[in-house]
């Protein structure tokens, strides 16, 4: 089966490549490379040993979406991950966020439906949750406080392609709500490095520990949380990958939309994270604490009993499996 992945030489993007490789999959890719480069695909065919089309275009461009269909004859889902995720400057530059987050989803299932293509899975976020009101989250809880237009785009895009299953009883939705990705493919040859300082904590521990940044703040350790630092879902990006075949499975089988928290139902402070990482990657991270960075929430992490009743996902890899991984990908460089 042939499987378009919008955003597909991007951190997850790119995982999910190689694991629609492994399970038999045709790949066809469409980057506009705003927050990626194509030689991600070379390290893809590398792990997988088997190739990908590769499209540098705009998902906002009906034309090239248009060309790439007629081009990849029969074409029968789409894993979208093109997007912009930086929460800050999506403060700064709503218009842009919208225009391009929304702006592509609409492109995307106008022509997808041109093309009587109507299985889509669609990354989403744990941030459409706003700040729950109970711990465990269940995909029942209350969405749309969101904080930042990078959120509100989410969860627009939700309410979006719910309305679209609901004109057109053929379409098929998979909204995967992700917790914290972080971590890397064991080949090291994919990951995640964001140019410049990073926002999230995760990319920023390991320019600490390389020496590129030298001192990691943590944001307030005055939460109500068994040490005081925030807590959060973190989950290996490879076991978040293998979540989309099972989406994308449910999806081809299944009409209407269906939501799935993707975590690993447990939760870890800031300080968790650091000193796992230093012990396994037996590396120092020097840390201060300073305020709480606005926004933030003391705990996030999900109940994933759904996806594992309804997809037969569960995560597999543990938090120590994350920070080797991570630190893996960026010290073999
Ligand atoms: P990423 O930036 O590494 O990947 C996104 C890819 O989409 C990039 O390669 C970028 O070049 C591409 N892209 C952006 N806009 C595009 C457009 N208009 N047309 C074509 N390509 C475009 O990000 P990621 O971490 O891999 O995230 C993938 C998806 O998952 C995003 O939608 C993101 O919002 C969502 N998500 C990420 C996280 C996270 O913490 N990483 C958490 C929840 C949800
Ligand atoms: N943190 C620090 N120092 C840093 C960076 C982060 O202490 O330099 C702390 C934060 O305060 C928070 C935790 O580390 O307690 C995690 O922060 P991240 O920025 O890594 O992740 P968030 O949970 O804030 O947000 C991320 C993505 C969002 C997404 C959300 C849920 O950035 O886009 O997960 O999926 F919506």
């Amino acid at each position: 089966m042939k499987v378009l992945v919008t955003g597909g030489t991007g951190y997850i993007g790119s995982h999910a490549c190689v694991e629609l490789l492994e399970a038999g999959y045709e790949v066809v890719i469409i980057d506009n490379l705003v927050n990626s480069k194509k030689e991600v695909c070379d390290s893809i065919e590398s792990i997988t040993g088997k190739k990908v089309v590769f499209y540098e275009n705009d998902c906002c461009d009906k034309d090239a979406l248009r060309k790439i269909f007629k081009e990849n004859e029969g074409i029968e889902a789409v894993l979208h991950f093109a997007g912009l995720k930086a929460v800050g400057e999506s403060v700064s530059k709503p218009i842009l966020y919208y225009e391009n987050n929304l702006g592509s989803t609409l492109s995307l299932i106008t022509v997808m439906k041109e093309f009587n293509c109507k299985n889509i899975v669609f990354s989403s976020s744990a941030t459409v949750y706003g700040d729950p009101t109970e711990l465990p989250i269940t995909e029942n809880a209350v969405v749309g406080g969101t904080t930042n237009p990078y959120g509100t785009s989410k969860y627009f895009i939700e309410r979006m392609l719910r309305d679209i299953c609901v004109s057109d009883p053929d379409f098929s939705v998979v909204l995967l709500r992700y917790f914290n990705p972080i971590g890397a493919h064991k080949s090291g040859l994919i990951g995640e490095n964001p140019n410049g300082i990073p926002n999230n904590l995760m990319p920023y521990i390991i320019k600490v520990a390389t020496g590129e940044l030298p001192i990691l703040s943590v944001f307030g350790n005055d939460y109500d949380t068994h040490d005081g630092t925030g807590v959060r879902d973190y989950i290996h990006v490879v076991d978040l990958a293998k979540g989309h075949i099972k989406a994308l499975e449910k999806a081809v089988k299944s009409k209407g939309t269906n939501v799935y928290n993707l975590g690993t139902g447990t939760g870890y402070s800031v300080l968790d994270l650091i000193e796992t990482f230093k012990k396994v990657n037996n590396i120092d991270v020097p840390y201060k604490i300073v305020d709480r960075r606005p926004g933030d929430i003391a705990a996030c992490y999900a109940d994933p009993t759904k996806a594992y009743k309804e997809l037969g996902w569960k995560a597999t890899l543990g938090i120590e499996d994350m920070c080797r991984d991570s630190y893996h990908y960026v010290s073999k460089k």
